[in-house]
């Protein structure tokens, strides 16, 4: 996302602020030069970090301190206060960090300091060669994470997209809506990859996968060894097989090319049908709406997304598409798409020279099926992220994983999760024995409001509603048997971390 333009906040911190401004736990926000800077305070220590996330420019200061660490308020990214690392994704880039001194009760910042190298080394004979397949989210952050960690030994990305990986979320949010650029969309520059000796193989579709041999083979025929593999081979949109499906003003929303699609489509599009109330169906509705779009979203639901966020919530998120224009049609589903005229199973017809089908994605587990994974309703996994085949793990939205908050193995489609899972299982490529123990957690943005959701509640038998939610101004909880499993939110981000951090406590108990 771009810098912030605007005028560096608070005070100059080179100039010195008193120590009695920050109480233990505490963080203010000031500027050295152009550059907001944050200082914390734990016990004796002060630390002076960038204030901005490094994912889409959160406010750090607006976040929750855990130990040595601070979390964005936005999308839960972590950062080490003593490196700046970001520890966690969504953030991948570090922040910056200054040199601070404590003199006659006043706190000066300093140089800023350079960063340090990753600390953790490999355990054991690192592997030769590391082939992941795929380029998303669990790719991806698998790929950076092996170079953090130092690993030296070859790294091979084969993705059957035709894009570098890309900020997935983006193509149903900003970059749909035509407020962010196309240089915000990939998660790196081309040269990233080469500088990092990451050897990014796009339009590179993995065939099969031969475990005793250690080979991939690619549809082109040829073949790639491999001493450990991670499989992250996402999801695919559910297709409908209706009657004029087929035609080329019809779309799915999965890659870049769809995204580029969809909104070369919408600059002569007036009317656009939806079909489905899915996050992503009604993220689209948003973007074509700030498009100036006529649009109506058609789904057999009775309430958008209560079964994920209950009734409450599922009327809001009603009302907040019906202010800014948008026409459900629910508890209907589209028979037919006929030209530019989509005829209901109610009858009706609505005219639309542009419809997108958001009715959910199926994981792509045909290779994992081949290679004789164990399957279990996605690609069944170890604490480590391993598969039932030796060396062979799995990330991302393929992977069903005991999930220690749980209890459960589930298997979710959100990508700081995905992400997450790829550096564990990167780790764990090399050696490290790291439990993926991280609390689910996902974001949707509807026009200008941001839910969020930590936790997974499949079901639950209790939902107790805390603030106003048509305030924007509220905090959910999903228990099952008097226990908090989730917590979904708007504007509540501080309450939000606080309840990520006592579902850690609790798993960790
Ligand atoms: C438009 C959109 C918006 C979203 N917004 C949000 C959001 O706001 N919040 C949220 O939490 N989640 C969101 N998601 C979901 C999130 O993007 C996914 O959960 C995440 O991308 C999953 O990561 P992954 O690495 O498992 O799969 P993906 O990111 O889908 O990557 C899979 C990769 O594998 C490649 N591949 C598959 N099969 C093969 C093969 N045989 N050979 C070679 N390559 C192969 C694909 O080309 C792709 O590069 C959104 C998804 C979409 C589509
Ligand atoms: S802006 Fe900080 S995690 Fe997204």
């Amino acid at each position: 996302m771009a810098e912030d333009q605007a005028k560096p906040s608070g005070p100059d911190l080179t100039q010195g602020v008193a120590l009695a401004e920050l109480g233990d736990g505490g963080m203010l926000v000031g500027h050295v030069g152009d550059e907001d800077v944050l200082l914390v305070r734990r016990g004796t220590e002060i630390f002076a970090v960038g204030a901005h996330c490094t994912h889409y420019h959160g406010p750090l200061g607006d976040g929750l301190v855990v130990g040595d660490t601070v979390r964005c308020p936005w999308h839960h990214a972590c950062f080490d206060l003593r490196t700046g690392e970001a520890l966690r994704a969504p953030a991948l880039s570090p922040v910056a960090c200054w040199s601070v001194e404590q003199r006659q009760g006043k706190v000066v910042v300093r140089a800023k300091r350079e960063q340090p190298a990753a600390r953790r080394k490999p355990s054991g004979k690192a592997p030769d060669r590391i082939v992941i397949v795929g380029g998303g989210a669990a790719a991806f952050a698998a790929a950076e994470m092996l170079r953090r960690d130092q690993y030296q030994g070859g790294v091979v990305m084969l993705s059957d997209d035709d894009a570098a990986p890309v900020d997935r979320p983006n193509l149903s949010k900003d970059y749909l809506a035509g407020s962010a650029p196309e240089e915000w969309v990939p998660l790196r520059p081309d040269s990233f990859y080469a500088e990092n000796g990451i050897d990014l193989r796009l339009n590179a579709k993995v065939a099969s996968i031969d475990a005793r041999s250690r080979e991939v083979a690619l549809a082109d025929g040829s073949r790639v060894a491999y001493d450990r593999l991670l499989l992250a081979t996402g999801a695919e949109p559910v297709r409908l097989p209706l009657p004029g499906g087929d035609q080329p003003h019809v779309h799915t929303l999965r890659t870049f090319a769809d995204c580029r699609a969809i909104r070369a489509r919408a600059e002569t599009a007036r009317r656009a049908v939806v079909i489905g109330a899915s996050f992503i169906g009604l993220e689209v509705a948003a973007s074509l709406r700030a498009r100036n779009i006529e649009v109506h979203v058609v789904a057999p639901e009775r309430r958008p997304m209560e079964r994920v966020l209950g009734p409450q919530m599922g009327d809001f998120v009603r009302a907040l598409h019906e202010e800014h224009g948008v026409v459900f049609h629910l508890e209907d589903t589209v028979a037919a798409i006929d030209g530019a005229r989509a005829t209901l199973k109610s009858g009706g017809t609505l005219a639309a020279d542009l419809v997108v089908v958001g009715v959910g994605v199926r994981p792509r587990l045909a290779l994992a099926e081949q290679a004789g994974l164990r399957l279990d309703r996605g690609v069944a996994v170890s604490p480590l992220l391993e598969t039932s085949a030796p060396g062979i793990y799995a990330a991302g939205d393929i992977a069903r994983w005991p999930d220690p908050h749980s209890g459960e193995n589930i298997r979710v489609e959100h990508w700081v999760v995905a992400e997450r899972q790829g550096q564990t299982a990167a780790r764990n490529m090399l050696g490290q024995g790291e439990k993926f123990t991280a609390v689910p957690f996902f974001w949707s943005q509807h026009y200008d409001i941001p839910i969020n959701y930590v936790g997974h509640a499949e079901t639950w038998d209790e939902l107790s509603v805390e603030g106003d939610i048509p305030a924007k101004d509220c905090l959910l909880r999903f228990k099952r048997k008097g226990r908090t499993l989730a917590v979904a939110s708007i504007f509540r981000d501080v309450e939000s971390l606080k309840a990520e951090v006592a579902m850690e406590q609790e798993a960790a108990a």
